[in-house]
């Protein structure tokens, strides 16, 4: 704590948990406490080593968009040593750490411009727009299965069959993993943003994850397909954007795994959600060309919670805190996402938001390291959303709200189970 407490402005003294049961239970009534508590907290996260949150809308922009905010500690001259805590804490060993650190949230500088610039190419409004009538068959196959299983009235899981599905079969599609292989992603993807709840298995996930990758791109460069991975192998042989295998096999798996975690995410807690509200759903019904809208006031109120911890590159006067080179903070997205000074009644759900207004939310980040998969993910959730809705004007929880259970991963909280009636 002591590098915190070299702060100019008194803090409170006890750091907050963002992983505690009490947030998981009610993010917005604990991000209210703590915004109004103070603009900046000191925190931890499950008792590992302390950092600043920044809990209100204009400092956590600014945390994202100012470029003395770094997302590598290692870019911070005396930074801390982020890696070698991480590696001990989950017991990984170091060849295979060198695979999995330096994933595109956390490099900065030249790096993060290269690798941006290699695969921001996959995922282009143009190139999104064209997977779109991919997108709407694979969600009529899974609603012609869902109607299927609740032939006899019987109540069906959502996020099973259909909100994981989706994600995953888009995401592996357009990288090139094969249909068999998606199942093991799906149990990796589960141990590795929970990584804490699974440290005895990790080193072996870890092992088969990097193997398999490796795999994929020795078969892809001797038998190029039409898909992310061969794209990328035929970049790395272009002199212009060397791409190392180690970069490609991180690059593939945060894909990946950051490719469907969170968007599945997004359709549980946005199916639940608008049962809570008939009103806004009743509204989308008639007129459905606001979905684009309503999906963006969805990612607005949930699922991320906080984004990477970034490094200030110098000290930093940041709400009326001074913040020491290489302290981490902790820009809390979702604390931001229901600031009042920035969202009228902001923890109402309202689909007719002002447009502008409902676009500065931060739930995709901002600057940078703005989420490259935004526009796959919102064309993902309104296609989804949209025909789910439509198939089942019926649709109803099977079970009372107070039962449905959450998870909380990291970075973000959803529906672990969503028991539907649908009809
Ligand atoms: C609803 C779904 C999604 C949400 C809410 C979401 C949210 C975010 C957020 C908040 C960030 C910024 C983190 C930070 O700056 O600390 C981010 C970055 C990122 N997201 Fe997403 N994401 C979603 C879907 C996707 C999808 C579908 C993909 C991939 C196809 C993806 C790939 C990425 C990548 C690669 C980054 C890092 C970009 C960089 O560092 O330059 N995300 N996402």
């Amino acid at each position: 704590m002591s590098d915190l407490m070299t702060a100019t402005a008194e803090t409170p003294a006890d750091p907050v948990e963002v992983l505690s049961p009490d947030l998981i239970a009610d993010p917005f009534a604990g991000y209210a406490r703590m915004r109004e508590r103070a603009p900046i907290l000191t925190g931890t996260m499950m008792g590992g080593p302390p950092m600043w949150l920044v809990t209100r809308y204009a400092d956590v922009r600014r945390v994202l968009t100012d470029p003395r905010f770094l997302n590598n500690p290692a870019s911070v001259p005396g930074g801390p040593d982020v890696r070698t805590t991480i590696m001990k804490r989950l017991n990984i060993p170091s060849d295979l750490v060198d695979y999995l650190a330096d994933k595109i949230v956390e490099v900065d500088g030249a790096d993060h411009r290269r690798l941006r610039k290699l695969v921001s190419r996959a995922f282009t409004a143009r190139r999104v727009s064209a997977l779109r009538p991919r997108v709407e068959e694979i969600t009529a196959a899974l609603l012609d299965r869902l109607a299927e299983a609740a032939r006899d009235g019987a109540p069906v899981e959502l996020m099973e069959s259909f909100c994981y599905p989706l994600p995953i079969t888009v995401i592996c599609e357009l990288v090139g993993i094969d249909e068999a292989d998606r199942p093991r992603w799906h149990e990796w993807a589960g141990m590795l943003s929970a990584p804490l709840a699974h440290v005895e298995s990790l080193p072996t996930v870890f092992r088969e994850c990097v193997d398999h990758v490796l795999d994929l791109i020795a078969r892809r460069r001797a038998e190029p397909r039409d898909d992310l991975v061969t794209a990328l192998v035929q970049a790395q042989e272009d002199d212009g954007d060397r791409l190392s295998d180690r970069e490609m096999v991180t690059l593939v798996f945060t894909l990946v795994i950051s490719g469907h975690e969170t968007t599945t995410s997004l359709l549980g807690n946005s199916v639940l959600a608008l049962l809570g509200h008939p009103d806004q759903l009743a509204l989308l019904r008639a007129d459905p060309s606001r979905w684009p809208q309503a999906v963006q006031e969805l990612t607005r109120l949930g699922p991320v919670q906080f984004g990477q911890p970034r490094y200030p590159s110098e000290e930093v006067e940041l709400g009326g805190v001074t913040i020491p080179a290489g302290a981490p903070v902790i820009p809390l997205l979702l604390a931001a996402n229901t600031d009042p000074r920035q969202f009228d009644d902001p923890e109402r759900l309202d689909v007719g938001r002002e447009t502008a207004r409902a676009e500065s939310h931060l739930g995709f980040g901002q600057g940078l390291h703005y989420c490259l998969g935004a526009v796959l993910a919102r064309q993902e959730a309104e296609v989804a959303l949209h025909a789910l809705f439509t198939r089942f004007p019926d649709l109803s929880l099977a079970v009372g709200r107070e039962q449905i259970p959450w998870t909380m991963r990291p970075g973000f909280t959803r529906v672990d189970r969503l028991p539907l009636r649908l009809v």
